[in-house]
């Protein structure tokens, strides 16, 4: 790839104003491969270089996907008035501007979330003609029933928004299942269960493509996506992973 300005890749992977990184840059904060440089128009390769800013390593990269294990009460965006964001708990090596959450989860919604700068990568998971499935646990205040599981792979009538794709149930528990969408219309899970007048007490993403949530990741903890893995979230099967349950949940 050809190489670029420093201020103009280091503006692009960080959450610094280009006039800001300038002045980093010129204050010698900034070492490339490991020696300081002052001029903000050094060209540098985004996949070979070294960059550290203030001694701590710039990660490298033309976007950047991570995986977060949301916890509740969180929203999923770039930027709320008064909530925290999934963007929020990104640690600062991570952060870099442009960075959004693929698809939303509701507040009280836990598990994957994809964030990257990357909309082209975002659209292909997310469109519901790439038919990537998107796998939840979901709890109820109710008993499962066949009806349920029947209406679900025929599709759920949800008002002005159509009938939803066929999905999956699976039962696990008499009052816990495994849903498995290919679209993502509002609130989508909760609205297709209370079409049956049953209520989601508890839902929990496990898996989106074929890549499953990193069982290690705590509650707001996140880590980059390694290239294996973005093939695996953009497949059309789900994991061949056996137990989606997550370890550190408080009612599973
Ligand atoms: N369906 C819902 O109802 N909520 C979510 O957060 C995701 C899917």
């Amino acid at each position: 790839m050809k190489p670029e300005r420093l201020d103009k890749v280091l503006a692009a992977q960080s959450t610094w104003s280009r006039k800001d990184v300038k002045e980093l840059i010129r204050k010698g904060r900034v070492t490339v491969n490991g020696l300081p440089e002052k001029r903000p128009d050094r060209k540098i390769c985004w996949e070979t270089d070294r960059v550290e800013v203030e001694g701590r390593p710039l990660v490298l990269r033309r976007h950047i996907y991570l995986m977060m294990n949301k916890p509740a009460g969180v929203v999923s965006a770039a930027r709320d008035e008064s909530c925290p964001t999934v963007v929020d708990l990104v640690p600062p090596p991570l952060r870099r501007q442009g960075l959004f959450p693929a698809g939303r989860l509701d507040k009280d919604t836990t598990g994957m979330v994809i964030i990257t700068d990357d909309g082209d990568l975002s659209h292909r998971i997310l469109s519901p003609r790439s038919h990537v499935p998107k796998v939840y646990l979901a709890r109820l205040d109710c008993l499962l029933t066949n009806e349920m599981a029947e209406g679900f792979s025929r599709g759920i009538p949800l008002g002005e928004e159509g009938t939803t794709l066929p999905a999956e149930l699976e039962p696990l528990d008499v009052d816990l299942a495994l849903v498995t969408l290919r679209e993502g219309m509002y609130h989508q899970i909760k609205r297709m269960f209370a079409f049956y007048g049953a209520g989601v007490l508890e839902l929990h993403r496990v898996s989106m493509g074929a890549l499953a949530l990193d069982k290690t990741l705590a509650p707001g903890q996140c880590r980059e996506l390694i290239p294996p893995e973005l093939e695996l979230l953009q497949k059309r099967e789900t994991p061949a992973e056996a137990s989606p349950l997550p370890p550190r949940s408080g009612i599973w």
